[in-house]
């Protein structure tokens, strides 16, 4: 981690630990963020200090660990008859590291009883929760779903990794690395959950059109820039939904996290995914590659080659953002569009033809930006007509540039001084 990032400046956290095995590695994550310059309050639910020493944490921290819910100091010497609404109130991001599956389901269900929770309702700052707990219980649905009421809630979840758990186990359930932990702390300090509550539909990759069993018409699209939509989204609190044509494996770093994924092959599974889960979705970011034409009919059987040239006939695909775009009530339209010249002219007649609310075009022949490499360049088009031109930049970080644009078309300005940071 940057040691001394300004995004952690004097940024208030307050750092609940709760009583598993690995609230010890808690330690570690309070030096850290102290370290990096943020003001970091310890609370220890009664069971942590079982695993370790308020005074450890006192030590290290900005201010003495907390543990009672009627008797708390200030950290400037005076008592505070209720420390947690004083707690609660001046976070810039609670962090529960480790979140154990009982801490999960008081505060699901709103249940104060102690300081850590009493803390936890009394703040609307953005929240974050490290889970770790052994496997069958973080397998359980109490305990899954649970965690599917705070997501909605808007709660950040930094999912467990697999490995050693207390005991000599091993599996799903041992808490988060620092690195990840603190990276999501961070995420929330610098773009403060801004699509919390969100619902977000993504495509990405480019679909395959059967000609027959084994062949197929179909793109150079990666996914690439459709997944780091997705991923940059979900990191913004917002309830994803990756409806994907890239290749299998791009996925797989979403497999245990919240994204929803539906991999889809054809244009017409995509258009089929797509429409069936439009009414439940607030935004759509069409940044799959869909193909415009399909073999009128696919072979049932191989094509022989000693049967000659085959003649393919075609047909065009559903056009499934065009579709949208007469149904759409509400929701906030993303397209795309790949270009080889005239790039704001053919961007800005897509914008209209498909009613979109923004378009992101790119030179698809410029060699870093566009199809299989991590960056890209692109002209940003709204419907009031106003064009942005981006200088080359990552996928993410073009990712954020295009959900900046559609938290403003929410009305969910910034809520973080330090958007600049990053
Ligand atoms: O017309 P064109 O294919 O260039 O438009 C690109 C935009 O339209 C992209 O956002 C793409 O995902 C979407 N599209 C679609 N259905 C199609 C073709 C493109 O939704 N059949």
């Amino acid at each position: 981690m940057d040691p001394v990032s300004p995004a952690w400046r004097g940024r208030r956290v307050v750092l609940g630990v709760s009583g598993g095995i690995a609230a010890y590695k808690a330690v570690e994550l309070c030096r850290q963020m102290v370290d990096a310059g943020a003001h970091v309050a310890p609370v220890l639910t009664e069971d942590a200090t079982r695993f370790i020493g308020a005074l450890t944490f006192s030590a290290l921290a900005s201010e003495p660990a907390q543990t009672q819910l009627f008797t708390g100091a200030t950290g400037d010497g005076s008592e505070h008859p209720i420390p947690h609404t004083r707690l609660g109130q001046s976070a810039d991001v609670v962090v529960v590291a480790p979140a154990t599956a009982r801490l999960i389901a008081k505060y699901a269900a709103g249940l104060s009883d102690d300081l850590l929770t009493a803390t936890l309702l009394a703040t609307r700052a953005p929240v974050v929760l490290a889970p770790a707990m052994h496997t069958e219980m973080w397998e359980h649905p109490a305990v899954q779903e649970n965690l599917t009421t705070l997501r909605r809630r808007g709660v950040h979840v930094v999912e467990p990794e697999s490995g050693r758990l207390a005991g000599g186990d091993i599996g799903a359930g041992r808490l988060a690395a620092p690195e990840a932990i603190l990276g999501a702390v961070l995420e929330v300090l610098t773009h403060g959950l801004d699509l919390a509550g969100v619902r977000v539909l993504v495509t990405a990759g480019g679909t395959r059109e059967a000609i027959d069993p084994v062949r197929f018409i179909g793109n150079r699209s990666s996914g690439k820039m459709g997944h780091a939509v997705a991923e940059r989204a979900s990191a913004r609190g917002a309830a994803v939904t990756l409806v994907t044509a890239a290749a299998a494996g791009l996925a797989d770093s979403f497999a245990a996290g919240p994204v929803e994924v539906v991999p889809v092959v054809s244009a017409q599974e995509m258009h089929d995914a797509v429409l069936s889960r439009f009414d439940a979705t607030d935004v759509v970011v069409m940044a799959a590659a869909v193909a415009d034409f399909r073999p009128k009919v696919a072979a049932l059987d191989k094509l022989k080659k000693a049967d000659g040239a085959p003649e393919i006939v075609l047909e065009p695909t559903p056009d499934i953002l065009a579709e949208l775009g007469t149904v759409k009530r509400g929701q906030v339209l993303v397209g795309f569009a790949a270009e080889t010249e005239n790039v704001a002219v053919h961007a800005a007649d897509k914008l209209a033809r498909k009613n979109t609310d923004l378009l992101v075009a790119n030179d698809v022949s410029d060699p870093q930006a566009g199809f299989e490499v991590d960056t890209n360049r692109a002209i940003l088009l709204d419907s009031s007509g106003a064009s942005e031109e981006t200088p080359l930049l990552t996928k993410a970080a073009l990712a954020d540039v295009i959900l900046d644009r559609v938290a403003a078309l929410l009305g969910r300005e910034p809520v973080n001084p330090h958007q600049e940071m990053r």
